[in-house]
């Protein structure tokens, strides 16, 4: 009998597999292409010894038959319909207090249906969030937990053996609440990952396009940066900056649209449901949005001037504006987790958030860590350290829009930040007047001060 089962074993089950075999928990394979194969990860088991020891399985029946009671089932098969056969199918064949383990990007909407669902055939449940990609969840995952505290008890040793060290010294993993709340996180986190690899984008773009910079230079820029930001989104842009497709780089080849796997469209629906600000994901989102719009974008630019472009960017005051930006982000992200916190009747805790991702997560970085121990986090808009910081790079945000402007070049998310410091800093709204239009049409009350 075995340890655990995997049902999905495309990259992310693999690497997981690998993982949790190489801390010597004893595995269960199973994926709906396997079926009418004999051995069906052959060449996989000889790459990587650590496989040797797991049972295979081409039949659902019988890979459920192999593992020990109360069974733990981890899907990692993609999010939407996929998902939801595979629980569908493990409804009807698992035992009273099995444990169904959906790691999948799932919306925390079906999340929190899937875990009513499974509840009434007397199955436990845990969604959970995953951060890493396949190399981080090979060497220690982010690990984002809901669902039944019962359950996380009976699984979280064996997730200890399989995660990173947190700031804590801790291990990279947390339970953040009953139901949907591990996908909840787990959405935030990829809110925040989409702004930050905009940011990221629009700098490259920014320096690439002055004509004073090559893919070697700013490769340099942003390792010079990471010394102290020691980010892995900052490190794998310079990792593909580099890279070549015969004798090109990358950069100058790849096509342009950007698409999208649904957890920042969710997050943008979370944050009107609860009345919170995401303008950086909003600018993160139409980016992938408009360049979609491949041909219509190709055809409108043939009637545009285009002037050649040569100008000086002043790296420390774009270091700055970065900066500016990534606070901005996280205070975004932070209180779409407050109101949901109060609206929800919920309890995570952002300490405990940033602990998680600050090892194994794709958004892992020193921020989070600075954030972590040098802030206020559960309160960000009463923190005046933040403000002070905000405050202190302003001139530069300020500096490095304009200069974007001048030049046409689109660098989505900065001018989001800024107009977001503007407003959350402000006394005297422009809303005064939408009051004012909205009492006279609508003869709607208005407050006199
Ligand atoms: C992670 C990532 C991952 C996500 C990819 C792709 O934390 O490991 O968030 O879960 O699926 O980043 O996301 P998009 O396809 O939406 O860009």
């Amino acid at each position: 009998m075995n340890n655990w089962g995997i049902v999905g074993i495309g990259r992310i089950g693999l690497s997981m597999a690998r993982n949790m075999s190489d801390k010597g928990i004893s595995l269960s394979l199973y994926d709906k292409i396997f079926e009418n194969k004999s051995d069906p990860i052959l060449e996989e088991k000889k790459l990587y010894p650590e496989l040797k020891k797991v049972s295979v399985f081409n039949d659902i029946l019988n890979f459920i038959e192999s593992i020990e009671r109360p069974r733990k089932i981890l899907i990692l098969v993609p999010s939407g319909n996929p998902n939801e056969q595979v629980i569908s199918k493990l409804i009807t064949i698992l035992s009273d207090n099995d444990i169904i383990i959906d790691a999948g990007n799932t919306n925390p909407l079906i999340s929190y249906r899937n875990k009513l669902k499974i509840a009434k055939n007397n199955i436990l449940y845990l969604g959970i969030g995953v951060s890493g990609g396949t190399q981080g969840v090979l060497e220690g995952p982010s690990i984002m937990i809901g669902g039944d505290n019962s359950a996380f008890k009976k699984v979280k040793d064996d997730l200890s053996l399989i995660t990173s060290k947190t700031i804590e010294n801790s291990k990279s993993y947390d339970f953040f609440g009953d139901s949907n709340q591990g996908h909840f996180v787990k959405m935030i986190h990829n809110g925040i990952e989409y702004v930050e690899m905009q940011l990221i984008a629009s700098i490259y773009k920014l320096l690439f396009d002055s004509n004073n910079y090559n893919n070697q230079s700013i490769a340099q820029i942003f390792e010079d940066w990471n010394n102290n930001l020691n980010s892995y989104l900052i490190d794998i842009s310079t990792q593909k900056i580099l890279e070549k497709i015969d004798d090109k780089y990358l950069l100058e080849k790849i096509d342009d649209v950007a698409e999208d796997n649904g957890t920042g469209r969710w997050m943008l629906n979370y944050g009107v449901e609860l009345g919170c600000s995401l303008s950086m994901l909003s600018s993160a989102m139409d980016t992938r949005f408009i360049s979609k719009l491949q041909s219509e974008r190709n055809e409108i630019n043939k009637n545009i001037k285009q002037s050649s472009k040569k100008y000086k960017v002043d790296v420390n005051s774009l270091k700055s504006a970065y900066k500016f930006c990534s606070l901005v982000n996280f205070i975004q992200a932070f209180c779409l987790i407050n109101a949901a916190n109060k609206t929800y009747n919920w309890n995570i805790s952002i300490s405990k958030v940033l602990n998680v991702w600050s090892n194994g997560s794709i958004i892992k970085s020193s921020l989070i860590n600075d954030l972590y121990s040098n802030y206020s986090v559960e309160n960000i808009l009463s923190d005046k350290k933040i403000i002070k910081d905000l405050n202190h790079c302003k001139s530069d945000v300020i500096n490095i829009i304009m200069l974007s402007l001048k030049n046409d070049i689109s660098i989505p998310c900065f001018n989001d930040a800024l107009n977001y410091f503007n407003s959350i800093s402000s006394n005297s709204l422009s809303t005064k007047m939408i009051q004012a239009q909205r009492n006279f049409f609508g003869s709607h009350s208005i407050k006199i001060k």
